[in-house]
């Protein structure tokens, strides 16, 4: 007897709809064996419940549902990344399409600028957003000053930020004078601020260039693009999906309402 459904969508449709390519493409996918659906590899013909099925191309999840969006926008300073302010500021999702609803993932300071994953998808969101991931952040601070060698080193072995809260390890160099790249894993409060301060560099601007294996310098201040299905596959390699039980990708915000997905210590940045 056939476990096969006979109900639900084709599942070379469903591949061709979220971005594997043509129809044929994605027959040939299935044909070549690379599509898992539970588990099981699928064969032509597969049909599959979009709300329920865990589908896997080449051992990776794909987010299914119809709908998911993911953006990247680079944040201009002054914007918030809260669905709402109560100042008025302009707001992150203010600078992306309205329909459908999506939110920030993770925080970046309302000075801050740069790149962020803006999302309707909550299970990418807690995947990059959860400091146990360790996707790493880069950024390029402009700091006050020109940090020596051994504020650098601070900076590359971990500095106090507050009493008992030492920074893990970062990758740091210096870009010019008063320039610093720092790439972090970790997601605290203000981190790159507290960092850069702690060591007698105060930060002047702070831009994001990189999250995991995405970045964009062409991205203007304010604009967006979408995030390619290999950007989305890339990103959730960066934060250990493979291995993650349970990793098919949904539409339900994590607990955040909208409001931060950071999953660090629910205050800020990171
Ligand atoms: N670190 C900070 O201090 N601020 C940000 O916005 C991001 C990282």
């Amino acid at each position: 007897m056939s476990l096969e459904r006979s109900d639900g969508e084709r599942l070379q449709k469903v591949l061709a709809r979220v971005g594997f390519g043509s129809r044929r493409a994605c027959d040939e996918i299935v044909a070549a064996g690379r599509v898992r659906v539970n588990g099981n590899v699928a064969v032509l013909g597969r049909r599959v419940d979009v709300a329920r099925d865990v589908v896997e191309v080449d051992g990776r999840p794909v987010g299914v549902l119809p709908g998911l969006v993911a953006y990247l926008v680079n944040k201009p300073a002054g914007v918030v990344t809260t669905a709402s302010d109560p100042e008025g500021r302009p707001t992150i999702v203010g600078l992306v399409p309205t329909e459908p609803r999506v939110f920030a993932v993770g925080r970046l300071d309302v000075a801050t600028e740069g790149l962020i994953v803006v999302t309707n998808d909550g299970q990418l969101a807690q995947l990059l957003a959860h400091p146990s991931h360790g996707v790493e952040k880069e950024y390029l601070a402009e700091v006050e000053g020109d940090p020596g060698p051994s504020a650098l080193r601070a900076l590359r072995e971990g500095v106090e930020i507050e009493p008992g809260v030492v920074t893990a390890p970062a990758r740091v160099s210096r870009r010019g004078p008063g320039v610093v790249r720092i790439v972090i894993h970790e997601g605290r409060y203000h981190q790159v601020r507290r960092m850069c301060a702690a060591v007698g560099h105060p930060v002047r601007r702070l831009v994001r260039t990189r999250i995991g294996p995405v970045s964009d310098s062409r991205l203007a201040p304010g604009a967006w693009r979408v995030l390619g299905i290999d950007e989305v596959r890339s990103l959730t390699d960066a934060a250990g999906a493979v291995d993650a039980p349970g990793a098919q990708r949904g539409g339900t915000p994590p607990e955040v309402s909208g409001t931060d997905a950071s999953g660090t210590d629910g205050r800020g940045a990171q």
